[in-house]
């Protein structure tokens, strides 16, 4: 949790502690990761994506995707949909858990939702934007947000016109990942736009991409002018970044402390099985920085119960040192 006295920034009336966050990601930014994203100074917890229709449908996995615990406050659930109708009935019933910000994806690039007009699809739809924004800032007492890519390609950047549109119909803060829906993850984010739009809108403006390190973190600050910044893959196997720690000043002492305190979190979130099977993604880069051999690398991730895991860590990755 930031310790800083002052709010960096607000979101409507909800004062927030920080200028770091960990990015919503899918697969990721479940309550384990967030968690010690939280613990190590990101300043609000943003839920990985929940399809809106899941929602309507009482899907099952939504209702973990959307728990958080107490101390998670400024809790952000993040919907995707391209229906503002549909959009707005999972938004009033996700209310009732009491997020303390909604937000509405508009960058994710995967065929399934931005060919179906959600996700990066709605940049192409300003219009339906501007309902879905209209709708929920008059039907919800709580901010409602958007995170947005720049476009669609490079032949329709309309990032500025669609900042204006949240803005506009009530949006209470815009995050900008610095990249079209084309690019995907390719290329360099472009912070020039993300500036574009901090100079065009008075709402808090988080900048997104491309940030690895505790120099970038400041980089894009001065070179955006952004209220915050949020950080997506550089935090996987690396959270000490949320305490402008790089990942080379970590020592191995820490690593571990941290691997078993994310391993416990999520068998006690996921049961023991799953718990350890989700957990082999996070391992992967959390021991990135450590020699070792394929067999020893095949040999951790295939064990089976925890203890054995952490037995096999100490014995071949911790006694090690990193090499970075
Ligand atoms: C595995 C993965 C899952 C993601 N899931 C989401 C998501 O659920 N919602 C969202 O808004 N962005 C999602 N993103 C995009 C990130 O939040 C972020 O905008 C992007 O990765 C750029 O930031 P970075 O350069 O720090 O990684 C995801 C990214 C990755 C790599």
């Amino acid at each position: 949790m930031s310790t800083a006295q002052q709010p960096a920034f607000w979101v409507g009336h909800t004062p927030i502690f920080g200028d770091l966050i960990l990015s919503p990601m899918d697969g990721y930014s479940d309550l384990p990761f967030r968690s010690l994203a939280r613990q190590l100074g990101s300043a609000m917890s943003y839920t990985e994506f929940v399809n809106a229709m899941d929602v309507v449908q009482r899907f099952h996995y939504t209702e973990r995707r959307l728990t958080y615990t107490e101390d998670e406050h400024p809790v952000v659930f993040q919907l995707f949909d391209d229906d503002p109708q549909r959009i707005l009935q999972a938004a009033l019933k996700v209310r009732k858990l009491e997020p303390d910000i909604i937000d509405v994806n508009m960058g994710c690039p995967a065929k399934s939702v931005s060919n179906r007009g959600a996700g990066s699809g709605l940049l192409r739809t300003p219009e339906k934007v501007a309902e879905i924004f209209s709708l929920l800032t008059a039907e919800l007492d709580i901010p409602i947000t958007g995170k947005i890519r720049l476009g669609w390609d490079e032949d329709s950047l309309n990032y500025l016109d669609i900042a204006r549109i949240i803005e506009d119909n009530g949006g209470a803060m815009l995050a900008v990942h610095g990249r079209t829906k084309q690019q995907a993850y390719k290329g360099t984010a472009n912070w020039d736009a993300i500036a574009e739009v901090k100079q065009t809108v008075s709402i808090p403006v988080i900048g997104n991409g491309d940030v690895r390190t505790v120099t970038d973190i400041q980089r894009i600050k001065d070179h955006t002018g952004c209220d915050g910044v949020m950080i997506a893959r550089a935090a996987i196997g690396n959270p000490w970044i949320f305490a402008r720690q790089d990942r080379h000043e970590v020592t191995d002492e820490q690593v571990r402390a941290m691997m078993l305190q994310h391993l416990e979190l999520m068998l006690d979130f996921y049961g023991p099985e799953k718990g350890l099977i989700f957990f082999r993604k996070h391992t992967t880069r959390y021991i990135s920085p450590y020699r070792f051999n394929k067999e020893q690398r095949q040999k951790l991730m295939t064990r089976e119960k925890p203890e054995e895991f952490l037995e096999l860590l100490d014995e071949i990755v911790l006694t090690q040192h990193a090499v970075i």
